[in-house]
């Protein structure tokens, strides 16, 4: 099946999550959309972010994708359950997948949630956490400054540092008890180490990408529709933004964080 894997996000950030799929599933195509142009959705009332995943979804299956990764948990958040409702293509989320690797890790059981300021609202992560896990007690905090620090590539250096501290402020106690912290939005693994340091190591960092990967790769081969055909793929990438800002801070992404990834064509997307 040499359909393509369609993975959406507000921006950058899903790239975390598209970074991790091509690593997994080298041999898979990857048609990714980043809403640069309307980020952040974190903000945005639930009728917004319905309306603007929607469309970007609508993008993707005119590209006839197989499978469809919401790379962003704030749409994940509001609307991972009407896209299963109504796409007959297999779809998944990254908000289970990182509540099931901070399950993994917790020793203690006391797990700390950042995000949006939607999917803290949405109450998403905390669910999935007790579906799977009754006695797991977490801590959420709305952090709406990082989105836009990512967005300007500001992943390091003494801005990164004072914007991340002020935004953990309220979490950074150790009377909390915390032993592990779910990064509940795609853009802040590119501030991981920024995050590490300000909270100090003995906390677990969790991202959702790697478990979210795995999950996409079962799903592909329960339903048949792993990509058979040899040789390498090349990944289209969209933004909706301005192009040349992107490709900049794609680069920037790829090289410092995510590995050298070639094979790529970034082009601008209408929704
Ligand atoms: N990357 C997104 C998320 O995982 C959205 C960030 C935003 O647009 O506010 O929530």
């Amino acid at each position: 099946m040499n359909q393509a894997i369609g993975v959406i996000d507000s921006g950058v950030g899903g790239l975390t999550v598209a970074s991790e799929l091509m690593r997994q599933l080298p041999k898979e195509q990857l048609i990714y959309l980043g809403d640069t142009l309307r980020c952040p959705y974190g903000p945005r009332s639930e009728m917004e972010i319905r309306k603007f995943t929607w469309e970007m979804v609508n993008f993707l299956l005119e590209k006839q994708i197989k499978i469809l990764v919401v790379a962003c948990n704030t749409a994940t958040a509001y609307t991972l359950s009407e896209l299963h409702e109504e796409l007959d293509i297999p779809v998944i989320g990254v908000i289970q997948p990182g509540a099931r690797a901070a399950i993994n890790v917790t020793e203690n059981n006391q797990v700390g949630i950042i995000g949006t300021e939607a999917t803290i609202k949405s109450e998403a992560y905390s669910r999935a956490l007790n579906t799977i896990k009754e006695d797991i007690k977490s801590i959420s905090h709305a952090c709406p400054s990082l989105v836009p620090l990512v967005e300007k590539g500001i992943l390091k250096g003494d801005v990164a540092y004072n914007v991340v501290g002020k935004s953990l402020e309220s979490i950074n106690d150790k009377k909390l008890g915390l032993d592990t912290l779910i990064l509940g939005c795609t853009h802040y693994p590119l501030l991981k180490q920024v995050i590490q340091d300000v909270l100090g190591h003995d906390i677990k960092i969790i991202s959702s990408s790697e478990e979210t990967a795995r999950e996409t790769s079962t799903v592909l081969e329960m339903n048949d529709l792993l990509n058979k055909e040899e040789g390498i793929p090349t990944h289209l990438i969209y933004t909706t933004g301005e192009l040349d800002n992107f490709k900049h801070l794609m680069n920037d992404v790829f090289k410092h964080h995510l590995g050298d990834i070639k094979n790529i064509k970034i082009e601008k997307a209408v929704l």
